[in-house]
């Protein structure tokens, strides 16, 4: 197994929290919810520098994690931190606007592989640069839109991959909470609508939170901190592949992500606490046909590894073997052209906003 140096941009809570203790010291654990916490359980990887604008960060940062990597290396800087220490990986956790720039240099200074916070890029155009910059390079690249990375998402999805619902067709996803901001926290919701209909969004109707009919199609937020910049949203998404996604997102409703997909044979609901899913089969044909009873079950996952340790994990082992890591860049780039149509469409009187197909192929 190779060894990996890494380096951190962007040391905020989410960057270097230490981990939650765990529930029983010798059968409990909890999941890492930090770079810094996850990169730590991590063996082979040693974190060699992290660097953040703000000098109290930069030494919490070392009083937080200096045992772990003894010799850690802070910058204010994470150009002169790139080109100084040629980290094998990075991990970004700037502001919801900064992943960009960030990103293309992490590509430019030979990084193999980068973990990026969501949401992947406020505009259209930073996340087309950002793709075809890791493309270039073959940047194996991670979106920390967590929940692919959670053991009841990643069963469910295999669970739909396998045509266990028929053909998946509709697709609901729900959002809500005064943080339910169109690009910092519907990055999440959106994001499990792309995951689950696997293919490019053709087109968006959209509709923004009351009092926002003026906001016009640019990123206007600040970072996700005051929630009267970002406003909350609906929009319905014609996939090229003829599934079709409604995602209800307004501020004004509970908090919390809850998705239901339906196909000809069954209906799958998954949210943060469990997936369940309830199976009805067609017997027969014509006028003998009959519906089976509904059976409804529990999915069990059978993974060990959760969060944004998983995340991470997953892009070395991209890295290792090539193989598709669960929250590629392509898919994030979906998720941000989604968001992008809505305020399109919003700005348009709610009319169908289209999106051309990215230059690439998606890895399938
Ligand atoms: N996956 C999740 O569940 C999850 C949870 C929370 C936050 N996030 C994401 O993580 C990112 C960071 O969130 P946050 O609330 O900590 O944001 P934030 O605005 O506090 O910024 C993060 C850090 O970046 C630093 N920074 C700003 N400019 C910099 C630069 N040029 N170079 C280096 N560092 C710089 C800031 O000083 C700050 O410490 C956001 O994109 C957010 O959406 C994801």
């Amino acid at each position: 197994m190779a060894n990996y140096r890494a380096a951190m941009i962007g040391l905020s809570w989410i960057a270097t929290d230490p981990p939650p203790p765990a529930p029983d010291p010798v059968l409990g654990t909890s999941t890492p919810y930090s770079h810094a916490a996850a990169l730590a359980a991590i063996p082979n990887v040693d974190v060699v520098a992290g660097c953040d604008i703000v000098p109290g960060l930069r030494d919490q940062f070392v009083e937080r994690w200096g045992s772990r990597w003894p010799g850690v290396r802070t910058y204010d800087d994470y150009a002169e931190m790139l080109a100084a220490v040629k980290p094998d990986v990075v991990t970004i956790a700037t502001p919801d606007f900064l992943h960009a720039d960030p990103f293309i240099a992490a590509v430019e200074a030979g990084a193999r592989g980068i973990f990026v916070e969501k949401p992947f890029a406020t505009s259209l155009e930073d996340a087309t640069r950002m793709v075809e910059a890791a493309r270039a390079r073959k940047v194996v690249v991670n979106v920390d839109t967590q929940r692919r990375f959670s053991p009841y998402h990643a069963a469910s999805h295999a669970f739909v991959q396998q045509g266990k619902l028929g053909k998946l067709s509709q697709i609901m996803v729900e959002i809500g909470g005064e943080r339910a901001l169109l690009w910092r926290n519907h990055a999440h919701a959106v994001d499990q609508m792309v995951y689950f209909a696997d293919s490019d969004p053709a087109w968006v109707m959209g509709e923004l939170e009351p009092g926002f009919e003026d906001y016009g199609t640019e990123y206007r937020g600040d970072g996700g901190r005051s929630i009267e910049t970002e406003p909350g949203a609906n929009y319905y998404v014609a996939f090229r592949n003829g599934v079709r996604g409604y995602l209800t997102g307004m501020k004004d409703t509970m908090p919390g992500i809850m998705v239901t997909l339906r196909g000809p044979d069954g209906r799958l609901s998954l949210d943060d606490e469990g997936a369940s899913v309830t199976v009805i089969k067609l017997i027969g044909h014509g006028a003998q046909a009959e519906w089976s009873k509904p059976r409804t079950e529990r999915i069990s996952p059978e993974y060990t590894v959760a969060g944004m340790e998983a995340g991470i994990r997953d892009m070395l082992a991209g890295i290792e073997t090539g193989r598709r890591t669960a929250s590629p860049a392509e898919h994030a780039w979906r998720s941000v052209a989604i968001i992008d149509a809505v305020v399109r469409s919003a700005a348009d009187g709610n009319r169908p906003a289209t999106i051309a197909p990215p230059p690439w192929a998606a890895p399938g």
